[in-house]
């Protein structure tokens, strides 16, 4: 028999609201004891392998060492002290090295504590930028179908409202424009009228290179992202880029910017950069849009400043991270990822009611033609102890980059079982209907 519950789960449950959970209805969370490496140990002594590395942030693993040491010795020397007429090491120190990271002149780093957050810095950066020039009107944004950058107001307006997460807000969101990306001849020549037309309002372009995560894991090529640099030139349009998912890894290289070759004017960053352990994002600027808020005017700052900005924890954790990336072959892994995942998740090609295999860097993508009972499906994997969040018609992993091959095995094994038995339930249900 399975151990009880644990005291704080009976006792908080009541109390704790949960993140896209129709608290009413939805299963009950998982009581997660303690991790390491590509596992979570649950409270009744069960445990899973991860294929989620929790939304994608814990790329070296649960707990790495190194990680850890870092916080422990930040936490005796500085938690936290305000950016406000302060500075600390860790937090220039990880300035000083994303800017070295990150392709052309991206040299200035703007912290927050999430990623929606930087992408609400990263639009006022754009709308100001035009403003501290005189240029008024230009306050509108060009998203697309299939994105999604966040939570907040403004990410949320960025985002697609197609895909779900945010059609209740829809009067309360600023209006901006969310067209196809331009992946074909007729969606380029759509994109460029769309800019001829529009340019005079526009700000900038927002998109999440190579991959579209949160709409669905939807990939597309490094032409796209040189026909938004090509448009936004043209117009002279500042280009976002949202690696918050794709950054650190993620699609093969360090930064989704350089697998594509296209350097944009703003990156928003978070996720893996503290490797997984504590919040933390950035938004980094180019130094043309850099110099428009550098000025003897004050109103021509940037009016944005989180409580807990460039947190010193936080840093602390991100800079041992980016060492881990230096000292150990994390890229290499990323590619021994994507070729067991190509090979592993293939046969899932055969099964009925999948329309899609589609694997890049550390992640497998298998879409089905629709999934009719998400929790069912999820509750499954639990059983074949592994943890896998299906949602939409997608079944994925983004594991941790450190994952064991046997770990990943069983995980892309879990999914080849779940859904050739799922696919076996349904013939055999659909022959009784017979
Ligand atoms: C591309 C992208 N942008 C922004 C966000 C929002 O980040 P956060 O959940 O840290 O606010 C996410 C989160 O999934 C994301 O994938």
């Amino acid at each position: 028999m399975r151990n009880p519950r644990p005291h704080w789960y009976e006792a908080g449950l009541d109390h704790i609201w949960l993140p896209y959970a129709q608290m009413k209805t939805a299963a009950s969370p998982l009581a997660a004891a303690r991790t390491y490496g590509s596992r979570i140990v649950l409270d009744d002594g069960r445990e899973l392998v991860d294929g989620v590395a929790s939304w994608w942030t814990a790329c070296h693993g649960y707990n790495h060492p190194h990680v850890a040491m870092a916080v422990a010795l930040q936490l005796e020397r500085i938690p936290h002290v305000m950016l406000g007429g302060l500075v600390h090491e860790q937090a220039a120190t990880l300035a000083r090295r994303l800017a070295a990271m990150l392709p052309g002149d991206l040299d200035h780093v703007f912290f927050s504590e999430s990623g929606s957050v930087s992408v609400e810095v990263a639009l006022k950066m754009a709308v100001q930028y035009w403003l501290n020039q005189g240029r008024r009107g230009r306050t509108r944004f060009v998203a697309f179908k299939g994105g999604y950058h966040g939570d907040t107001t403004g990410a949320m307006a960025v985002s697609d409202p197609g895909i779900g997460f945010h059609t209740e807000f829809k009067g309360l969101l600023p209006a901006h424009f969310v067209i196809d990306l331009p992946h074909d001849e007729e969606s380029t020549a759509a994109f460029e009228r769309f800019l001829e037309r529009h340019a005079d309002e526009l700000a900038g372009i927002i998109v999440e290179p190579l991959v579209q995560g949160a709409g669905g894991m939807r990939f597309h090529d490094a032409e796209v992202l040189r026909r938004l640099r090509a448009g936004a030139d043209r117009h002279e349009l500042l280009l976002i880029f949202d690696e918050i998912f794709t950054g650190f890894g993620r699609t093969g290289e360090m930064f989704a910017c350089e697998a594509a070759g296209v350097v944009p004017d703003i990156v928003t960053l978070s996720k893996a950069l503290t490797g997984g352990t504590l919040p933390l994002a950035a938004t980094v600027a180019c130094a043309k849009v850099f110099d428009a808020f550098w000025s003897d005017d004050p109103t021509h700052a940037l009016m944005h400043g989180p409580t807990y900005a460039g947190n010193a924890l936080a840093c602390a954790a991100a800079n041992a991270s980016l060492d881990l990336f230096e000292r150990e072959p994390r890229i290499e892994q990323v590619a021994a990822i994507e070729n067991a995942l190509a090979r592993d998740l293939a046969p899932c090609r055969d099964l009925p009611g999948i329309v899609d295999v589609r694997t890049k860097g550390a992640i497998g993508v298998v879409e089905l033609a629709k999934i009719d009972d998400l929790a069912g499906l999820r509750r499954r994997f639990v059983e074949e102890g592994v943890f896998v969040r299906p949602f939409g018609s997608i079944v994925y992993l983004t594991p941790a980059f450190t994952i064991e091959p046997e770990d990943l095995a069983l995980l892309t094994g879990a999914i080849m079982k779940v859904l050739g038995g799922k696919a076996e339930k349904k013939a055999r249900k659909g022959k009784q209907a017979k």
